[in-house]
């Protein structure tokens, strides 16, 4: 039942954990935001209340709405403080060293009814199961960017996801106000799957000559109806995070048409990451 998920941990307040922690609070539910140190705690805190304070700008949400959703999001630097959430999502960067590392705590401190998910967009979400003592409780609950605004998330099973898990997750989606599809544990799952393979092409055919950044993503605004074009999209999601995923994809796939574009690799090598560090395709040419 999903009604059986009333408190919940999110570990990472980065743009995807604030969002996530944002979701599951305008939902009604107590969250526990969880960060590394207390510096990153305060950027946590600051996503939140920026989104929320924009939002209440738009006339979108009360005074009072506004308090009270951020009334149900703790903060704390003590995985300790999870002991006795209901489902903990992860959501700290995408390097499997420090997923399994933070799992195995996770399994440690959660109480063994817990759910522990992870919003990984690309690692194997059984690699992550398997470090802990519980797999039938791991599973992938993955949101996209901005959290609080796209409807979908992909609910993620694998081998030895419990059965029924799956389902009492897209209910809980549901609940928080998505729609929810349920997906094998591959890379890319659906969404990235057939999304960056066309942002990647995109960056190759600027990289060729054929058009321009700002053409291009005229084009498949107008031409094609999406709300934003490949460079744009690349920027909001954050270049480290494309370029990992077009990795994982050439990895799993050996399809060359996944390795990432040089100029990707580039721009990542340098540190111009997209909105995450104030420059990206867009501040690229
Ligand atoms: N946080 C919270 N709310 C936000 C927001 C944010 N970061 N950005 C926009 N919004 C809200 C706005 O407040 C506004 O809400 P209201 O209508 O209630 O006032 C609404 O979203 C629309 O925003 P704007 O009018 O400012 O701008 P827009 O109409 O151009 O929409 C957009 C912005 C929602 C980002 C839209 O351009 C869009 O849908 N872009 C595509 C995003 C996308 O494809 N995301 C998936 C990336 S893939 C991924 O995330 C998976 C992965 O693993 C990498």
């Amino acid at each position: 039942m999903a009604g059986t998920f009333e408190t919940v941990g999110v570990v990472g307040l980065g743009t995807m954990g604030a969002g996530i922690a944002e979701v599951f609070a305008r939902a009604g539910l107590a969250v526990i935001g969880v960060e590394a140190d207390p510096a990153a705690l305060e950027r946590g805190r600051g996503h939140l209340e920026g989104s929320t304070g924009r939002a209440l700008a738009r006339g979108r949400l009360t005074e009072a709405e506004r308090a009270e959703i951020l009334g149900r999001v703790s903060f704390t630097t003590s995985l300790e403080d999870l002991a006795d959430a209901d489902l903990v999502i992860e959501a700290i960067p995408e390097v499997m060293d420090y997923k399994r590392a933070l799992f195995t705590d996770l399994d440690r401190v959660c109480k063994p009814s817990a759910v522990l998910a992870t919003n990984t967009s690309s690692l194997s979400v059984t690699a992550i199961a398997a470090t802990t003592t519980r797999p039938g409780r791991v599973i992938g609950m993955h949101f996209f960017n901005p959290a609080p605004v796209m409807k979908l998330v992909e609910v993620v099973r694998t081998v030895t996801t419990d059965d029924g898990l799956a389902g009492e997750v897209a209910d809980l989606a549901r609940r928080l106000g998505k729609t929810p599809v349920t997906v094998g544990d591959r890379a890319g799952f659906v969404v990235n799957r057939l999304l960056l393979p066309y942002l990647n092409h995109a960056a190759v055919l600027l990289e060729n000559g054929l058009a321009g950044r700002d053409d291009i993503d005229a084009a498949m605004k107008l031409g094609a109806g999406f709300p934003m074009g490949p460079f744009a999209l690349l920027d909001l999601i954050g270049l480290d995070t494309s370029h990992e995923i077009c990795e994982v994809l050439f990895r799993e796939t050996r399809d060359p048409r996944h390795a990432p574009a040089p100029i990707l690799r580039e721009l990542v090598t340098a540190g111009l990451l997209g909105r995450k560090s104030g420059q990206g395709f867009h501040c690229a040419e």
